[in-house]
């Protein structure tokens, strides 16, 4: 058995020319506010994705980059700003922020229905209780990708590896909401191969290099690998041994080019959705 290689770049490419559709018929283009704090390399490479990607959608997007050294209050007092300017209805701060900086804090001052990154509490909390909501991109992509590899979601084990606020927790919601039966597995969790191959959809979001193994795959599971790791010979590889993981899973996705374009295409989707639910209360 060979695994069916989910195509993340073509599913983002289609969701991207229909965002661009629906910006060209909006009366003004949605205005979305990218902050970057400090030169985090990773951090600026997507952040000029996200950027390019907005542009070519037809939205009107303002990159902000900030020294490394900006003051929290700075900070603070640029998003209020954000907040409060009728051309932007979107905002993201890059994360992860310089370790002076709280980052509940930051998202907390961020107005909730410009939040296109689904991170502040009541967005969460919508989440987490079912109710429509931004929500978080990368996991939002993730449930796009398992949609379009046509794998059904209720009723089925889904195992999520890591509980990140960003990637982790939200999708375990997402999951719950969508009737799978969600095992939120982390560092802590004894015998993560076994519960692997309980699972028939895998979404591998722990940060570490090639950690899912092919014998921890279940025969015909779903594999979505969330991690980008950078290699010491410069390979960028997933949380998934992808090659190992092809004789196993069912369907998977690749790294490059399998969740990290669904979430800029979901970022682009969210900027959409905030610009026409603020003007329809204007
Ligand atoms: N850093 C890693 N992923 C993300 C994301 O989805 N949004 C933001 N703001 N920062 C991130």
């Amino acid at each position: 058995m060979t695994a069916r290689v989910i195509d993340g770049r073509a599913e983002a490419a289609l969701l991207r020319a229909q965002i661009a559709e629906r910006v060209a018929v909006l009366q003004a283009r949605p205005g979305l506010a990218v902050v970057l704090v400090g030169d985090d390399p990773a951090s600026a490479v997507y952040v000029r994705n996200k950027d390019r990607a907005a542009k070519a959608a037809g939205i009107a997007v303002e990159t902000l980059r900030l020294p490394a050294n900006t003051s929290q209050a700075a900070l603070l007092e640029l998003i209020g700003r954000l907040n409060a300017d009728p051309a932007i209805d979107a905002i993201l701060v890059q994360l992860p922020l310089p370790a002076h900086i709280e980052r509940r804090a930051v998202i907390e001052a961020i107005n909730p229905a410009k939040d296109v990154d689904g991170f502040h509490p009541a967005n969460l909390g919508r989440l987490v209780d079912g109710m429509p909501t931004l929500v978080p991109c990368t996991p939002l992509g993730v449930m796009k990708l398992l949609a379009t590899a046509g794998m059904p979601v209720a009723g089925t084990r889904a195992l999520v590896i890591g509980r990140s606020p960003i990637v982790g927790k939200p999708m375990a919601a997402l999951l719950t909401n969508a009737d799978a039966t969600v095992t939120l597995a982390h560092s802590r969790t004894r015998d993560l191969p076994e519960e692997c191959r309980r699972a028939q959809i895998v979404i591998a979001a722990a940060g570490r290099a090639e950690m899912v193994r092919g014998d921890w795959i279940g025969r015909g599971a779903t594999v979505i690998d969330v991690g980008i790791n950078r290699l010491e010979d410069g390979r960028l590889v997933g949380d998934v041994a992808f090659s190992e993981c092809l004789s196993h899973a069912g369907a998977i996705t690749p790294v490059p080019g399998g969740v990290g374009p669904m979430t800029i295409a979901c970022l682009l989707e969210n900027t959409v959705l905030a610009a026409t639910h603020r003007r329809g209360r204007e």
